[in-house]
This record gives C-alpha cells, structure tokens and sequence, in this order.
C-alpha cells in the first residue's frame, strides 16, 4: 500500500518541480509541496524495498566525495566557432551553402548562447545515471551527485517509453539573482565570494560535497544531443520539443520565443538582434547566440572541422557597458618599479562581474581620455578581459575637478620618480623601494617561478614590513622562530613554511633564471637562456655576444640581462642563494620526444591551463615561440582565437586543436 503511494508521490513531487523549477509556475504553495514531500520521508523512513533512485529525497547531497572519477564520453563535446558581428552570421551561411554546393535557403535553429558550463546528462532507460563535465572534450568527470541536486533536472524523463540511451548536452548556470544572493551569504559567513554566476556555477559543480552543491540554487538548460538509442530525431527543433516533453528544462520551456527555427541568415540576425536587446532582462548570463543547421541530415552533411561542427557557429554579443563615478585614482608600484594608476570606482555589475578597480596604464592614457577623480564614466568589459574605462561623460564632471597627475615621488619609498626618453611609463628606480621588494620577492616564490608554495603575498608584505626578508637570499635565512614570532603563525603552518623552502631548493636554472625578474625575461625567455647556458655560472659570466646567438633573444633583451649580470650585488645574491642550499638541475630538454624540433604557438582557450598545455609540448620535446613567424611550424588554437589565426593562416602555419596535438604524441 504505502509502496504504491510512495511511487504516486514521487511522481507527484517531480511534476511540481517541474512546474515550480522548469516551468517557473507553481501551481501549489510551498506549504503543500512540503506536506508532500514529508509525506514521502515517512514512508522512506519505515518502509524498505523502495525505489529511491528517482526519489526527490536523493537531491539532498550525499557524503563528500575524495575525488571525481573521470568517465570518457561516448561521442566527444564539440567546441563552436566564434565571432563577434552579425555580419558573421552571414559568412557563416555563405560558407554553409558553399560547401554543400547550394544556393538555396538553409534553415536554422537559432537559440542563446548559455554562459555557463556544459554538461553532459546520461539517461539509460529513462533514469538519470551520470552527469559528466565537458572535460577536455573527450574525457570529463563524474558529477553526478552534485548534478542530482539540481531541481530542475529530472530523475526520471516523463515518458511512457523512455530510450534505452539518451545523452543531453547542456549548460549548467546559477541565475544572476541566486548569485547575488549566494554572494551575500557567503560574505556574511566570512567565505570566499565569486567573480560572477560562472564561477560560481563551476565551483558549486566541482564541490566534493555534494550537500554545499545541494545548498547552492544552480539551473540546467538542455541543447544538444550526445549518443542516443531507440529514439529518432529530424532537426534541431525536434530535438528541443523532444525535450521539452520529457521534462528536461530548455530556454523554450520558459519562453517560447527564446529559440527560433529561422528561414534563412537574415531571420537569424534579426533573431540576434532582438536577443540582444533583450539580455539585460534575462534572468541569467548569455554570452551571444548559437546558429545551429535545424536539419540533423543537412548537419550530417556538413561533418565537423578539427573539433568544431561546420553546421553551428556562435555568434557572440559587444561587451556589455555600465557607468559608474571614479571615487579615487590609487597609484600602484610593480616589481619593475612602473607606476600603475588605478581607479577606483563605485562597484558596478558589468558584463556579469561586479567591477571596482580598473587599470589606467598610464599618465598618456588618463590625459588621453582625461580621466579625473569625481567623474562618471563608461566601463566595458568583454569575456574575461579586465574592465577598462572607455570614456568620461562629460557633462556629468563635477565643478573643479582637477586633472589627474601621477605625482614626481613613488608614493611607497618617497624617491623621485623618472620616465626614460621613449616610454610612456613612469618608474621609481630606487631598488631599495620597499614596494619593489615586495613585489619582486612575490614574483621569486611564484609557482612558475622557484615555487616557494606556502609562501603566499600576504606574508611576503608582513616579512618585509617586519625586515625579516628584504632580498631573495633572506628567505632561505629563516628560521623557524622567526616565523612564530609573527602573528597568526602556528606551528603547523611554519612547519609548512619551511618545508615549502626547503623543497624549492631543488630546482631548475630556467626557474632561478625567470624568478630573478629580469626584464623582459619572462618564462619561456628564461628556458630558452637556461637551455643555452645549462649552469648558473655560464649564464652569469655570458657577454651580449653570448646572449645574441640564443635566437629568442634580442638586443633588447640582451641588454637588460647584462645590466643584471653586471651589478655585483645582484650577481652575489645568486651566490648566497647557491651557498644557503639552492641546487640548480642541469635542464632537461627531451630531444627524443614526439614534438622534437617542432615549434608551437597556443591562441585562444584550450581544454586545459594553458601552462599546463605549454608543460606537455616541452615534455615531448617541443618548442613555445612567442609570435606567428614563418619560423613557427603549429598554431594551437583553442575557443575565442584572436588574430593570431589569420595571420598564421597567410603564413601557412599549420594550424590544429589541442585534440590534434595530443593525436601527434
Ligand atoms: S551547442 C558544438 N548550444 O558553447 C555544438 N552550445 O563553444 C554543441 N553553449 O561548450 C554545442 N550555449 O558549453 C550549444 N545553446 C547552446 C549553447 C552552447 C552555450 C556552449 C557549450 C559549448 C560551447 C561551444
């Protein structure tokens, strides 16, 4: 009895949910959906040989997890080409007829561009059984737990015949106002908050607790297809009412003109058009729309290119502007004692971040725009591109404001600042200035560079301040007491502190050599002199000649080398750090690898970290060049390639995905 009354209430709960979380159309108060939902907790409390699989109860989160499983997907997550116009859109169509060698009309599923991440569902039998992330494409992880919590998605398709295999590719997104709210609390508790919805959707789906997931109000919305059994599609549009009536969410289920099937190009940028008019008021972030061939047989047709179907193309929306005032305009000293003015400005949510600071570059830039303190001004910010102030509205300046000027003394040592004939920046050139050491000493511990790990910014700035550290020598001085004596240091994390330097005593010339902070000489700069000089001592003793047979390296660089290795104090600091420990590993360039005597270049956004991707060519034996020459032999391109493209594509650089690249090893 109870058995057949808990089968009734599952199904009665999931058609509320779908109601309440798909349809967003309650149709009974939240005092009788928890009358309900009691209800079925007694009987799942007294009651055994229950099915629970799709109980609503199971939404709840379970125990943490260690770790995700990584799960291969059946047919891999494509990427889309981008672009940035409407007139995109067209070109799209005209390459589309072209390669199917027709001058009639296509038709297109047209439908926004979900700003999120994406998701794959797999349903066997009608039943949810894992939910993976996208992954690198071909290999994601497993997320179900974390994926049962959310509400909209069912447990179980609403149908009488349910295929034996149903893949449904989607986003995973957290409404903007969920965020704001989700912001609010995490603040009060004194917790992390989150850049903007995405990240806050990625790191509530990559929770090992899935009970934090279930706590965090995320949203699915259903796309696209992975592998299928025992159910047939036509089009795209089929594919979306298929959906719908089965109970997964999808953008049409909410509004049924946010999707459109479009006669031709020009109906898909009308669509684009009242899309975009229309972002501002939706309740989440999109990025732009995607076009999509509706015909799965005109898709079929058209196939893939590298990892991108040729049938879909995003077309992706201008960066989203705000206005805010200019409360304060703080200058900030770097590493290489340039002078940064920054704004700051009046929080404001733009492009899905809330925004306060944005970087002035310099004195020509605030005079070029003529920026002032008081001001109302435009900001824009484009994917995740810094926010930069495009203009000042004038007529909103406040009476006797002044001009900005970057003041003549570094406003952390008081020294006299100077700017060199032909550069547009201003530095402090004191190298005792406590804000260089400062930020020098945070570049020395980076993790790309000598990777002191638990040695993070904040305590950089506290050891300064508290004269314990004021050149990279010192940090191999410390000693244990030293760090207790400073505050909020326990013994634990001291222990960890030192473990941490010792272990970076065991490292690589190209480390030691990227970590000095030359300038210009940045990571892979510092690799291509390391593998040229292999010991500390060739490279401290090279002469611009020396420098110059290195092909990376320029006069420009060259130079700013030899003004280090001439200055004996820097030159004695690399000799103290040799003395107090520090062993340099003769570089270890694999020439035997797959990738050797190849050269590569990444643009855009790959599946992986991009240092990570650099790691990989090295391992196997390749080469990272810094620009397109005709010296390049590989352009590895990811999302959002900018024009490094085209111009590898005049030069004949040939160009591939990360897939293709792993393909070569
Ligand atoms: S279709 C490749 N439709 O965009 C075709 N993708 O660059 C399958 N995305 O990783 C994707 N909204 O996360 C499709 N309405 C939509 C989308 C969408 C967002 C994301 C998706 C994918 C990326 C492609």
């Amino acid at each position: 009895m109870s058995k057949k009354r808990h089968e009734e209430l599952k199904k009665i709960l999931s058609e509320h949910d779908y109601n309440y979380h798909v349809l967003d159309k309650p149709v009974i108060t939240d005092f009788e959906y928890d009358q309900l939902y009691t209800e079925l907790l007694k009987i799942e409390k007294t009651e055994s040989g229950l099915d629970l699989s799709d109980s609503p109860s199971q939404r709840v989160g379970g125990a943490p997890l260690g770790a995700f499983e990584k799960v291969a997907h059946r047919l891999p997550m494509l990427s889309l080409a981008n672009s940035y116009s409407p007139e995109d859109i067209s070109e799209f169509d005209e390459r589309v007829k072209k390669f199917l060698k027709t001058d009639k009309d296509i038709e297109y599923f047209a439908e926004p561009k979900f700003d999120g991440l994406s998701m794959e569902l797999v349903y066997e039998n009608g039943s949810l059984v894992r939910a993976i992330t996208r992954g690198d494409g071909s290999v994601g992880e497993d997320v179900t737990q974390n994926i049962r919590t959310i509400k909209s998605i069912p447990l179980k398709l609403k149908t009488a015949k349910p295929p034996e295999l149903l893949e449904v590719r989607g986003e995973v997104l957290m409404f903007k106002a969920d965020f704001a709210k989700l912001n609010e609390v995490q603040q009060e508790n004194g917790q992390q908050t989150f850049a903007n919805p995405r990240n806050a959707a990625a790191g509530t789906v990559r929770q090992l607790d899935s009970k934090i997931a279930s706590s965090r109000p995320l949203k699915f919305f259903a796309y696209a297809l992975g592998a299928v059994s025992g159910v047939d599609f036509k089009s795209q549009a089929d594919i979306g009412k298929y959906f719908e009536s089965v109970g997964l969410p999808t953008a049409q289920a909410q509004k049924a003109d946010a999707v459109r099937v479009c006669k031709d190009a020009s109906d898909a940028i009308d669509y684009y058009h009242f899309i975009e008019k229309q972002r501002p008021q939706l309740p989440f972030d999109i990025d732009g729309i995607v076009i999509k061939a509706n015909s799965l047989r005109v898709q079929d047709d058209l196939g893939l290119v590298a990892r991108s179907p040729r049938w879909a193309t995003a077309a992706k929306f201008k960066p989203e502007q705000s206005q805010t005032v200019v409360e304060n305009i703080v200058v900030q000293v770097g590493r290489t004692g340039a002078l940064t003015p920054v704004a700051i400005m009046k929080p404001v949510r733009v492009g899905g971040v809330t925004v306060t600071n944005a970087t002035l570059h310099n004195q020509e830039e605030i005079d070029r725009k003529d920026i002032r303190v008081g001001d109302t001004v435009v900001i824009q910010r484009a994917g995740d591109v810094i926010p930069e102030i495009v203009e000042v509205i004038l007529t909103k300046r406040p009476k006797h404001s002044e001009p900005f000027v970057i003041p003549s003394k570094c406003p952390a040592c008081g020294t006299k600042v100077h700017k060199l004939e032909g550069e547009v920046v201003t530095r402090c050139t004191n190298p005792l200035c406590i804000a260089i050491v400062k930020e020098a000493l945070k570049h020395f511990v980076a993790r790309r560079a000598m990777n002191l790990d638990k040695i993070g910014d904040r305590l950089i700035e506290t050891l300064v301040d508290e004269k314990l550290v004021t050149k990279f020598s010192d940090l191999y001085r410390l000693k244990k007491d030293d760090l207790l004596e400073l505050d909020r240091q326990g013994d634990k994390s001291v222990e960890n502190i030192i473990k941490s330097i010792e272990t970076s005593k065991n490292t690589t010339l190209a480390r030691l050599i990227f970590g000095l902070g030359i300038r210009f000489v940045g990571e892979q700069t510092a690799k291509h002199v390391a593998d040229h000089f292999v010991t500390v001592d060739n490279f401290l003793k090279a002469g611009e000649e020396d420098l110059l047979q290195i092909p990376e390296i320029g006069p420009k660089v060259a130079k700013a080398i030899l003004e280090w290795t001439s200055n004996p104090k820097l030159v004695k600091e690399v000799h103290d750090l040799i003395s107090l420990g520090v062993k340099v590993q003769t570089p270890q360039r694999s020439t035997t690898g797959k990738l050797a005597g190849m050269s590569f270049l990444i643009t855009g956004t790959l599946p992986v970290k991009r240092d990570d991707a650099k790691d990989f060519i090295e391992k196997n034996g390749g080469k990272i060049l810094g620009s397109v020459s005709s010296k390049l032999n590989f352009l590895v391109v990811g999302d959002d390639p900018g024009s490094k493209v085209e111009k590898a594509q005049s030069l004949g650089v040939t160009i591939i995905s990360w897939d293709d690249l792993q393909g070569m090893v």
